[in-house]
C-alpha cells in the first residue's frame, strides 16, 4: 500500500488533476466528508487527509511515504527525512515582507532600526533577516498575519501573498520578496529505497502528469 498525505482545500484541489493525469483518483471529497483517509480507485494508493503543516511530520516518520506540501511549509519543516524530486508547480504564491502603507521600510532597515515582525514562518523570517543583517524581534502567529500591523502588535509581517487583495484590503505593502512558492512532491528516503518498485512508477507518471 503506498499512502498520499494532502491537505484539503487548495493543496487537494490543484493536486487532484496531477492525481489524474497519473491514473489515480480519490474516492470522496474531503470538503464533503469527515472521512480522514479515502480510499482510490488502485487497491494499493490511498490518501491520508491532515494539516497542510502537519504533511512533512507524516512523511518524514513514514506514515505517508508520499505528500504534496509547500515550499513554505517545507522550508520551516527543515525537510529532514524526505526527498523533493518534484516540483509540481501548483499553489503558487509567494513569501514576502509587508508593512502598512505609510511606513518607511527601507529607511527603517538603514537606520538600524530593531523590527517586530509577526509570522506563522519564523525559521524562513528568521534567516532571511539574519541574511540581510536586519534586526528584528519575532513574533509567532498561527495566522491572520495582516492583523498584526493594524493592532501595534507588529511593525511587518512575513506571510504569503498571491493575488495581493488580503494585503490591499488591511491597508499593507509588500516590500521584500523572500522567496517564490508552490508545492512540492515529497517522499519518505527510507521508503523509496524499500518500496522503490511500488513507489517510483508513482513518481514518474506524476512527472509526467506535470510536464
Ligand atoms: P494549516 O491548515 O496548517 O494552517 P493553511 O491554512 O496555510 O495550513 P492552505 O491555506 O490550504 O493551508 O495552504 C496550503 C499551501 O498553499 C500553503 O502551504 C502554501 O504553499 C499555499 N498557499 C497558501 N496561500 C496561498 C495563496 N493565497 N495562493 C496560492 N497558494 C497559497
Ligand atoms: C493566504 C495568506 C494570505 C493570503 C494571500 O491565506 O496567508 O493571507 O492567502 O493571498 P492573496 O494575496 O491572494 O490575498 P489563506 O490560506 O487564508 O488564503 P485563502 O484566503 O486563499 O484561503
Amino acid at each position: 500500500m503506498i499512502t498520499l498525505a494532502l491537505s484539503k482545500g487548495r493543496i487537494f484541489d490543484e493536486t487532484l488533476p496531477l492525481l489524474k493525469g497519473a491514473g489515480i483518483v480519490p474516492r470522496g471529497d474531503p470538503e464533503s466528508s469527515r472521512k480522514l483517509i479515502l480510499r482510490t480507485n488502485r487497491r494499493d494508493v490511498r490518501v491520508v487527509i491532515v494539516r497542510a503543516t502537519d504533511v512533512p511530520t507524516y512523511v518524514q516518520y513514514g506514515a505517508a511515504e508520499l505528500g504534496v506540501a509547500g515550499k513554505d511549509v517545507l522550508d520551516e519543516h527543515g525537510g529532514q527525512g524526505l526527498y523533493q524530486p518534484l516540483d509540481l508547480g501548483i499553489a503558487r504564491c509567494r513569501m514576502m515582507v509587508a508593512v502598512p502603507v505609510g511606513f518607511n521600510y527601507r529607511e527603517a532597515v538603514r537606520q538600524g532600526a530593531r523590527l517586530k515582525v509577526a509570522t506563522k514562518y519564523v525559521q524562513t523570517a528568521r534567516e532571511h533577516f539574519a541574511a540581510k543583517g536586519v534586526h528584528v524581534d519575532l513574533i509567532k502567529l498561527y495566522g491572520s498575519m495582516e492583523l498584526a500591523p493594524l493592532t501595534g502588535l507588529a511593525d511587518a509581517i512575513v506571510d504569503l501573498v498571491s493575488t495581493g487583495n488580503t494585503l490591499r484590503a488591511n491597508n499593507l505593502k509588500a516590500v521584500e520578496e523572500i522567496a517564490p512558492v508552490s508545492a512540492r512532491l515529497i517522499v519518505n528516503q527510507a521508503a523509496l529505497k524499500v518500496k522503490r518498485v511500488a513507489i517510483q512508477p508513482v513518481l514518474d507518471s506524476f512527472a509526467a502528469a506535470v510536464r
